[in-house]
């Protein structure tokens, strides 16, 4: 998709004005029931075999447009709109795994998604081993003739090691292998992962796509067969449904989705050049510096390198001094808000894991994790300025 064909794809995606009296924007269809045309049609409709809506926890009107929209966007045949980013993660590797399957993922991981694979993928039969996604090259020795998928998050939270896509996507096809790639940090306009050869893409829309700290929603891409065993197979029986109206905000959001993420690009740039040259900041990961180790691989994969930015304080002491004394800045977890955010990430996003567990991951104590909102850039400097001189 060329610069001004995704730019274009955000504002219209989803809409169909032809129904609804023409309303261009798409109306919240705050319905559970849908009722048949007739028992032929209607049993058809329910199974699944010819389009139509009959009960909410299987599709809605509005959802549909919020997964037209997200398909287009990342080039996927379909796509399956749910009540959060963890549901979306959990129906695509629930519809993808069954019993006795193996299961690359990669060893840094959000937390959540970590404690998923731990505690209900893993308990359930399915080997889970690991690989450090920044090295591709690592990846075949892991895969065996049993590996179903190949988990990936590009950047990865909270440390923004970058995963080459199409090289991991290229060696694990060869091994049979399909990819999923949650895209969370990066959204459709910096980086499809779906032209690089993933199968499936999974998001928390509570973060980029919503965009405004108002909702929890997730999504899942791919193609038709594999959207459809999510939602026939997964959220039939788990029933993680996105609610109509949690549906309308997140499409209103991907209406300004490619200026706020220029506008995050372009600040998180600015904002990271700002904390790598002062004296107080040990050391600043964002895929868009040339110091960070996969600055290179970013260039070629991403259209811009995100909003999101971690940088390390000389101790816990020092970042929790620093997450104290922001004025702007709003001391909160989750990220892709308007607003700038910030959080102490060892005692925050990260607390949950053992001090040897954080250490692997690359959290340090002194590590701090900053969602660059679209304020004016000087304004955001000028909070960091004072903070670090405190
Ligand atoms: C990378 C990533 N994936 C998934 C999730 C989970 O999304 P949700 O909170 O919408 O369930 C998060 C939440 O922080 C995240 O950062």
């Amino acid at each position: 998709m060329t610069e001004k064909r995704i730019r274009t794809v955000a504002v219209h995606a989803g809409s169909a004005p032809g129904d609804s009296f023409g309303a261009l924007s798409v109306p919240i269809y705050q319905a559970s029931l849908f009722t048949f045309p007739n028992a032929e049609e209607g049993a058809a409709i329910h199974e699944g075999e010819a389009p139509g809506y009959f009960y909410g926890r299987m599709g809605n009107p509005t959802q549909a447009a919020l997964e037209r929209s997200m398909a287009e966007l990342e080039g996927g045949e379909a796509a399956l709109a749910t009540a959060s980013g963890m549901a979306a993660i959990a129906l695509a590797l629930l519809a993808v795994l069954e019993e006795g399957d193996h299961l690359v993922a990669q060893a840094s991981l959000y937390t959540s998604t970590a404690a998923l694979l731990d505690e209900i993928v893993a308990p359930r039969s399915v080997e889970v081993s690991r690989f450090d996604g920044s090295r591709a090259e690592d990846l075949e020795a892991v895969l065996r003739p049993d590996t179903r998928a190949v988990y990936l998050e590009t950047p990865t939270n909270p440390t923004l090691s970058v995963v080459d896509v199409e090289r991991v996507a290229s060696i694990a096809h060869a091994a049979g292998a399909l990819v999923i790639v949650d895209g969370t940090f990066a959204t459709p306009f910096n980086l499809r992962p779906l032209s690089l050869g993933a199968d499936l893409v999974v998001h928390s829309a509570t973060k980029y796509l919503g965009g405004h700290g108002d909702l929890v929603a997730g999504v899942l891409v791919g193609s038709q067969e594999l959207v459809d065993a999510a939602r026939w197979r997964m959220m039939r029986v788990l029933g993680p449904v996105i609610a109509p109206h949690t549906a309308w905000l997140v499409q209103r959001g991907l209406r300004t989705l490619a200026v706020r993420m220029e506008r995050h690009n372009e600040n998180a740039m600015r904002v990271a050049e700002f904390l790598e040259a002062h004296p107080n900041v040990e050391r600043v990961h964002y895929p868009g510096l040339a110091s960070h180790p996969q600055h290179e691989l970013a260039r070629r994969q991403m259209r811009g390198f995100g909003g999101m930015i971690a940088f390390e304080m000389a101790d816990a002491q020092a970042a929790k001094r620093l997450v104290d004394s922001v004025r702007l800045i709003s001391l909160a977890v989750s990220l892709g808000d308007v607003a700038s955010l910030i959080q102490h990430s060892s005692s925050m996003t990260q607390s949950s894991l053992t001090a040897d567990q954080q250490r692997s991951a690359g959290v340090n104590p002194g590590l701090i994790r900053l969602s660059v909102g679209i304020e004016d850039v000087a304004d955001i400097i000028g909070d960091l300025e004072q903070a670090l001189r405190t």
